[in-house]
């Protein structure tokens, strides 16, 4: 499955539009790997002060291409400083979200196109692509109302371009997975926390114990 030497780490990215409870499954799935757990936008001091400016509603709009490119600034760094290390010291690494989600958010969403969106991306992490990819896939409504849950003023900038930015998101999700089908599972986030962590663990041992026999 993986392209690099057997004794790096295995990097796993948890996918999946807003309000499907990817966060949550992210960080049981990492503790349940004793696997470094980290996230995007963020990972590192500088990735966390991008991250606030990208996402905080009060602040300054980035025009679309500025959206792609401080996503992209956040994750060269997360990449440099802390992903990279820790799969080359043979730690195993979950990220809540990583280049599909820029594919998916600006590339699709925003549509500035998934080819050029992908080719920044390229260049942000020198090509350190997931060895796996987990899709958190809700029914959109549940989605839409565990986000309308929040209390008002809660969602971020990216949460408040609404339903239409989000269907388009997980449509993007859906195709991504189905052309990539040996990269990625996808997983009903339907149900309970323990449910879904459940599930997600079942697919995640069945792909990495694979991944290994190759
Ligand atoms: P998310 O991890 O869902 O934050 P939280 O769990 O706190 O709600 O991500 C924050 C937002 O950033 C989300 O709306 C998706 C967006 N995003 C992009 O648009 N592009 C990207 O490349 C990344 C990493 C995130």
């Amino acid at each position: 499955m993986s392209d690099r030497l057997p004794e790096t780490g295995r990097f796993i990215a948890v996918e999946g539009a807003d309000g499907t409870g990817k966060s949550t499954q992210a960080r049981l799935l990492a503790e349940r790997l004793g696997a470094l757990f980290t996230r995007e936008p963020g990972g590192t001091p500088l990735g966390e002060r991008i991250r606030d400016l990208v996402l905080d509603p009060s602040g300054p709009t980035p025009v679309d291409r500025a959206e792609a490119l401080l996503m992209a600034a956040a994750r060269a760094q997360h990449v440099e400083m802390v992903v990279g290390p820790a799969l080359a010291d043979g730690r195993d690494v979950v990220s809540d979200r990583y280049v599909a989600s820029s594919i998916a958010y600006q590339g699709h969403g925003r549509g500035l196109g998934a080819a050029p969106v992908a080719e920044v991306n390229e260049f942000a992490t020198g090509g350190l692509a997931p060895d796996l990819v987990v899709l958190i896939e809700v029914a959109t409504p549940v989605a839409g109302s565990r986000l309308g849950d929040d209390r008002e003023g809660e969602l971020d900038r990216i949460e408040q371009a609404g339903h239409d930015l989000q269907t388009v998101v997980v449509d993007a999700y859906r195709a991504m997975a189905a052309a990539d089908p040996d990269r990625w599972v996808v997983v009903d986030g339907g149900g309970t926390v323990d449910e879904v962590a459940a599930r997600v663990a079942a697919a995640v041992d069945a792909r990495l114990d694979s991944g290994r026999d190759r």
